[in-house]
């Protein structure tokens, strides 16, 4: 049975007005000249790869805007950074709130980046406002939430929450070869002189909750004329590399019936996939998207494919079943290739706790904006909170719904909505100690 969540002790309206359209739109500009490039239809997009040296001058570009309030760093085994407000209450379960600042290959500027910085902006305006809470409050960006360098993502809220081992994914290599171990070893010694502090919860303690912000990277919000997305959970997602194994041959000589083609057998091996993921209802996601073939020559038959699949759905059911089936149906499919399937993400639709989802809508409604419940199809670091402590999220409209996108687009009102909203969740969730007069 679910309780009723409490009502809420005080607002705080001076941290609401705190909040500055301006100061979060010229921070979230200055992030996105990390990594900027141009899109094919001239817009502005942003490659900040996790773990590169872009990623640490976003860090470190954050790391002054924190500090420069009075914000204290650490950084865990993950590269997870964390940066606190205290409370008056120094020993309470601190309230997390944050995202990532990794980016997609060609990826937007608000994906992930705007979450930390309206965790920072919320935090900021409670501050300026005059506002004490008794929990502390951290604003944590997460490692590697894409996955677009290294495989899976959301390594980092993963590894916090006991998920996986920290060790997981060190063998994991990206484009390039470097192995994720080497390249989080490099990054943890060239933030050597932030303060470490322990992988996971501190001294045995979960936070009291989490929040996170996030563009909601499709269309509903903006369709329906809506500010915010009470976000009510996650759909799962599962992640597979497939590997085919075939003979490299003479694209002139070699006559088609004495091939072992790799890139015949994808296609194959694409189109059972495509039947086995049929839905009629239009609510699964199927979807492959990265290919590496060897020794990928115009006039040498292909002996090795990589792709990857990535697979979601609402349904845990739905996840585990069809999922179940994708390695049979490969293996049934391909004529002459070997074949190995990994699994590589594996996490199951989740639930937000009323806890956080109420206190996203009593904020919305004060502040007069309009909001809808919705589930994400995208997944997030929120995900893996889930568990640990009771978690939410606080969605925005995207124009077009377009996001993994260099158009992706919210505009500084929708932002400032956004961290409005979120300021005043972590007032109530970190608990008012004291208003400002006035
Ligand atoms: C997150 O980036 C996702 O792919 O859902
Ligand atoms: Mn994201
Ligand atoms: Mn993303």
């Amino acid at each position: 049975m679910t309780e009723t969540p409490p009502a809420p002790k005080a607002t705080a309206p001076n941290a609401i007005a705190a909040v500055s359209e301006a100061r979060q739109w010229d921070r979230l500009m200055a992030m996105a000249k990390l990594g900027a490039f141009r899109g094919v239809d001239g817009s502005e997009g942003v490659n900040r790869a996790c773990l590169t040296p872009l990623d640490r001058e976003a860090r470190r570009l954050l790391i002054g805007w924190a500090t420069a309030i009075g914000l204290a760093p650490s950084i865990d085994a993950l590269g997870n950074l964390f940066l606190r407000h205290e409370g008056t209450e120094p020993g309470l379960a601190p309230v997390l709130a944050g995202s990532h600042m990794d980016s997609q290959p060609a990826g937007g500027r608000f994906d992930g980046i705007w979450g930390v910085l309206a965790a920072l902006e919320a935090v900021q305006a409670l501050r300026e406002a005059g506002i004490a809470t008794r929990r502390p409050i951290e604003v944590v960006a997460w490692t590697n939430e894409e996955g677009g360098r290294f495989a899976p993502g959301c390594m980092g809220s993963m590894a916090y929450a006991g998920n996986s081992p920290a060790d997981a994914w060190d063998a994991v290599v990206d484009g390039e070869g470097i192995r994720f171990g080497d390249a989080l070893r490099e990054h943890l010694a060239a933030e050597a002189d932030l303060p470490r502090r322990p992988l996971g919860v501190v001294g045995g303690q979960a936070p009291h909750a989490y929040v996170e912000c996030h563009i909601e990277q499709g269309p509903r919000l903006e369709t329906e004329g809506q500010d915010i997305g009470i976000v009510t959970g996650i759909q799962g997602s599962r992640w597979f590399l497939v590997e085919l194994l075939g003979a490299s041959a003479h694209a002139g000589t070699a006559p088609l019936s004495l091939r072992k083609d790799a890139v015949q057998d994808m296609v194959r091996a694409i189109a059972a996939l495509n039947a086995l993921m049929d839905d009629p209802t239009d609510v699964l996601r199927f979807t492959v998207a990265r290919i590496e073939v060897y020794p990928n020559s115009s006039n040498s038959v292909a002996e090795r494919v990589r792709f990857t699949i990535d697979f979601r759905h609402p349904a845990a059911k739905v996840l585990l079943d069809r999922g179940g089936r994708i390695e049979p149906t490969i293996r049934a499919a391909v004529r002459h290739c070997a074949v190995t399937v990994t699994e590589r993400f594996h996490a199951l639709p989740v639930e937000f706790d009323p806890m956080v989802t109420e206190a996203v809508a009593r904020a919305a409604t004060a502040q007069g904006l309009r909001a809808l419940r919705m589930p994400s199809g995208a997944f997030h670091d929120a995900q893996f909170m889930v568990p640990l402590c009771p978690s939410g999220m606080i969605f925005i409209p995207s124009r077009h719904g377009i996001s993994h996108n260099p158009a992706e687009y919210s505009s500084p009102e929708q932002v400032a909505k956004g961290a409005r909203v979120l300021a005043q969740v972590l007032a109530e969730l970190a608990d008012l100690a004291e208003l400002a007069e006035g």
